[in-house]
């Protein structure tokens, strides 16, 4: 299949209706940043904030992301945040598998364009559809794989952290190995 280019990409996700939960949003939430980013954070669907303004963690566990990214020099203009599902799921449940499956097919495509050297899974959710389908967090969060020559990793979600802040932490040691893994793999400056 002829690869979609990154704005026909955006057009066709922004008017997609291929799941249930099309019938519901106020907006597709396509994710932002950088075009070239050699990281990615990938959540795993819009929240209430997000669905209102398009846009990928802008509700309190955003602002959380945001300090979390700061404590390692990064800030969204150099990396890409995304989510596995582009619509908002009624009351925030998980994303059910149907419509997991109808929408990753977004998320790998921008994967493919974007071509990142590191993928975090921000939560749970995020990382049984991209790292394992067993994964468990509360275990090898922080943990690296290799899939296809990116690293992946995945770290508690951050509406957990601020839920749980014993959970810190150790989030805190997760982010040092991300810092220290992008100056290992990444060649842009950060
Ligand atoms: N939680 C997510 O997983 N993604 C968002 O964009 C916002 C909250
Ligand atoms: Fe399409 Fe994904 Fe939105 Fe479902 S969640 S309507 S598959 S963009």
């Amino acid at each position: 299949m002829e690869m979609q280019t990154w704005d026909e990409l955006y057009q066709t996700c922004m008017a997609c209706r291929k799941c249930p939960l099309a019938e519901t949003r106020t907006n597709v939430v396509f994710g932002e940043g950088a075009r070239d980013a050699e990281v990615m954070f990938i959540g795993e669907g819009p929240g209430e904030q997000e669905d209102l303004t398009g846009r990928p963690f802008v509700g309190r566990g955003g602002k959380f992301l945001d300090e979390m990214l700061a404590m390692i020099d990064l800030d969204r203009s150099k990396i890409f945040i995304g989510n596995m599902v582009k619509c908002r799921p009624p009351k925030n449940r998980d994303p059910l598998p149907a419509e997991q499956e109808a929408c990753i097919g977004y998320l790998r495509n921008q994967v493919a364009l974007i071509r990142p050297k590191i993928i975090v899974c921000l939560g749970r959710i995020a990382a049984m559809k991209l790292i394992r389908a067993d994964y468990k967090i509360t275990k090898e969060h922080g943990q690296w794989v290799e899939k296809a020559g990116v690293s992946m990793t995945a770290i508690f979600h951050p509406a957990a952290l601020l839920r749980d802040p014993r959970k810190r932490p150790e989030t805190f040691e997760d982010l040092k190995s991300i810092q220290a893994k992008i100056r290992e793999v990444c060649t842009h400056t950060f």
